[in-house]
């Protein structure tokens, strides 16, 4: 037995109607395949806030950029069935490139200001073709709630913020990261990092903690980021794209820890021919 599995959205619309009309609770998890831990997770968590999961899995053009690793991005349907089956997902949703874009594959959405900071700098475009797609699929799938990992927290604060532009009555859920046991982040892109480079990456985690720590602590963060790309760039990571210290709801940069604000704090950076992107919630205790 397979997951059962469905390629149009008229399909994927009557099975949600039939969910629908038995007053089933839906829960969406959006993916791009190549599944890990970290997707089975959000999976695990819709299972238990949700009567019916549905996953999707769709490599969507429109978030990659000329130069990025779309054609390469790693694919394997089969296997990752085979993940969902064990999870108990039920329903796959692998539409095609022209069933999500019928009118050529540009961006209809913009994530606005919060799609151009941070990691939107360095991958323009990008957050307006996640926007895109996250509002498609939640067109096609009609779910009550949808699932989304805090490992890619910006694309997290877009998704906050297109469904209430859009007025789409879709709750947003985020999930924790999952880490390895060295506190390297679960990520599909981790499998382009050779053994010396593997040995390194934890040090972008571990950097975030110490960092967090010391911005509690009361130090700067203008001294703290110099201080941690340093780091970083001494122990073969380069270039470090950002390192910031930020409001957790608007990502808006903070120069001191304040108790009564949210805070969090994001990085990228390139380790060989990965990019390696983190983030932690910065609290006092
Ligand atoms: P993808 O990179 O496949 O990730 C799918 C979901 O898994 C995202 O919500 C992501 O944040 C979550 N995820 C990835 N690594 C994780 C980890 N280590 N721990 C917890 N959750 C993790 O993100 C995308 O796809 C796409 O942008 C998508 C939202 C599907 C739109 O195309």
């Amino acid at each position: 037995m397979t997951i059962n599995t469905v390629h149009t959205k008229s399909e994927l619309g009557t099975i949600v109607r039939t969910w629908r009309n038995a007053g089933k609770i839906v829960g969406l998890v959006p993916t791009m395949g190549a599944l890990h831990d970290g997707h089975l997770s959000l999976v695990r968590q819709a299972k238990k806030n949700c009567d019916v999961v549905c996953v999707t899995l769709f490599v969507n053009p429109t978030q990659f950029g000329a130069g990025e690793d779309y054609a390469t991005y790693p694919r394997d349907e089969e296997k990752d069935k085979a993940l969902l089956q064990s999870v108990g997902a039920d329903l796959l949703y692998a539409p095609s490139v022209d069933e999500m874009y019928p009118d050529g594959t540009a961006a209809t959405l913009s994530a606005g200001r919060l799609g151009n900071i941070l990691d939107g700098e360095f991958r323009p475009g990008h957050f307006d073709g996640v926007a895109t797609v996250v509002a498609r699929l939640f067109a096609h799938a009609n779910p009550h709630k949808a699932f989304f990992g805090e490992k890619d927290y910006q694309q997290l604060q877009v998704i906050k913020q297109m469904v209430t532009e859009q007025k789409i009555p879709v709750e947003i859920i985020g999930v924790a990261t999952v880490r390895e046991n060295d506190g390297l982040a679960l990520s599909s892109r981790n499998a382009y990092l050779n053994a010396d480079e593997r040995k390194i990456a934890p040090l972008l985690y571990k950097t975030l903690v110490e960092t967090a720590q010391k911005f509690v602590g009361g130090m700067p963060a203008a001294e703290l980021l110099i201080h941690a790309k340093e780091n970083l760039i001494s122990a073969g990571f380069g270039p470090v794209d950002y390192i910031a210290l930020v409001n957790a709801n608007t990502l808006v940069p903070l120069e001191t820890f304040l108790p009564d604000v949210p805070a969090r704090i994001l990085g990228a950076a390139k380790l060989g021919r990965a990019r390696l992107i983190d983030n932690i919630a910065i609290s006092e205790r």
